[in-house]
């Protein structure tokens, strides 16, 4: 019996030499000598032994195995980066790309400074005004939505143009004018620009997002006017930095509250965000009630997914931040920013 062991050993040892790494053959050829005594100094432990063997018979395991390894890995190097922080909070690293004609559309270091905190501020439910939200709301609001912001670069291009067409983008390629994105696989690119017209060369539009279906396509991330960057000589009403909440709020998988279309009352997947026929605009006093269906419901206009001004929204649903989490969990769609 003990011979037939040490041979199996044996050939396990020198069939693991020529195939990987998997260590511990030496421990386990020396210790096959003679006495085998469970003494304190010569013992065995089979497991590496038996998964070896296991390993070279089924490439089904050794794949299970190998994926296993590469998890480990990209966990620790993530919490080595900073990227999940010990509470679990994600921090999504940005690069700011400024685009410019005058100088002052390009906005200063100390303004992009005052837009990262703002959105710490939003999405940790440490905003300044989260205490008005409405009773009525309270049970569903998100609270912290663990997700945090960094600024790891600021790119700056000085331009002639002096607006751009959402439908094409070339803001963000060096070839038409631009700045390439920084790995959007890894990083939420915001482009600053002077002005955003629509396909019609109409303006408008404070900004504009990609949801994460487009996540690491070379145009993902978000285009801001320059006038709603931070609050500091920011363009009221949009002054408060809330344009950029807004705006991740959809590259984090959050539609409008009246859905991802124009008719309105379509689904916006959160069932805690009251059914809304439309956007509200300006500020709104609560109560307000609209109908969809033939049913009237109090609005949720004070979320961060309507179109008020800066000083009317304050806050995500729990439904919402479950959405937003989702897309930065390990295995959602923007997993690469963690
Ligand atoms: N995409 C929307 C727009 O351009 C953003 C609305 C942001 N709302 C705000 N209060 N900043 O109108
Ligand atoms: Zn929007
Ligand atoms: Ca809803």
């Amino acid at each position: 019996m003990k011979k037939l062991l040490f041979g199996a050993l044996v050939l396990s040892f020198m069939s693991a030499c020529n195939s990987d790494n998997i260590s511990n053959q030496e421990e386990i050829s020396q210790e096959s000598g003679a006495s085998a005594n469970l003494t304190a100094s010569k013992r065995s432990c089979p497991s590496d032994h038996i998964r070896e063997k296991a390993l070279q018979k089924d490439p089904a395991l050794r794949a299970r195995f190998e994926a296993n390894e590469l998890q480990a890995e990209n966990f620790t190097r993530d919490l080595q980066m900073g990227k999940v922080l010990p509470d679990g909070t994600v921090e999504i690293p940005v690069v700011f790309n400024v685009i410019y004609n005058t100088s002052g559309q390009n906005v200063s270091d100390a303004r992009i400074a005052e837009q990262i905190a703002v959105l710490n501020a939003d999405y940790g439910a440490t905003n300044s005004d989260i205490n008005k939200i409405p009773a009525a709301f309270q049970s569903s609001a998100a609270g912290n939505v663990k997700i945090s912001f960094k600024l790891v670069a600021t790119n700056r291009k000085q331009s002639s143009k002096t607006a751009w067409r959402s439908d094409l983008e070339e803001m963000k390629k060096s070839t038409t004018g631009g700045i390439n994105a920084t790995d959007p696989t890894k990083n939420m690119n915001i482009w600053v620009v002077n002005s955003i017209l629509d396909e019609d060369n109409q303006p408008g539009t404070l900004g504009y997002a990609y949801y994460p279906e487009s996540a690491g396509l070379w145009y993902d991330g978000l285009v801001i006017g320059y006038q709603y960057i931070g609050k500091t000589g920011a363009s009221a009403p949009f002054n408060l930095g809330r344009t950029v909440t807004h705006e991740v709020g959809h590259y984090l998988n959050l539609p409008h509250l009246w859905g991802s279309s124009n008719t309105g009352c379509q689904t916006d997947y959160s069932n805690d965000t009251p059914t809304s026929p439309g956007p509200n605009y300006g500020t709104p006093s609560y109560p307000l009630n609209r109908v969809c269906g033939g049913v009237s419901r109090s609005q949720m206009f004070m979320n961060y997914m309507d179109y008020v001004d800066d000083k009317a929204m304050f806050m995500f649903s729990a439904n919402q931040k479950t959405r937003m989490q989702a897309v930065v969990a390990a295995a959602g769609p923007r997993a690469g920013l963690r």
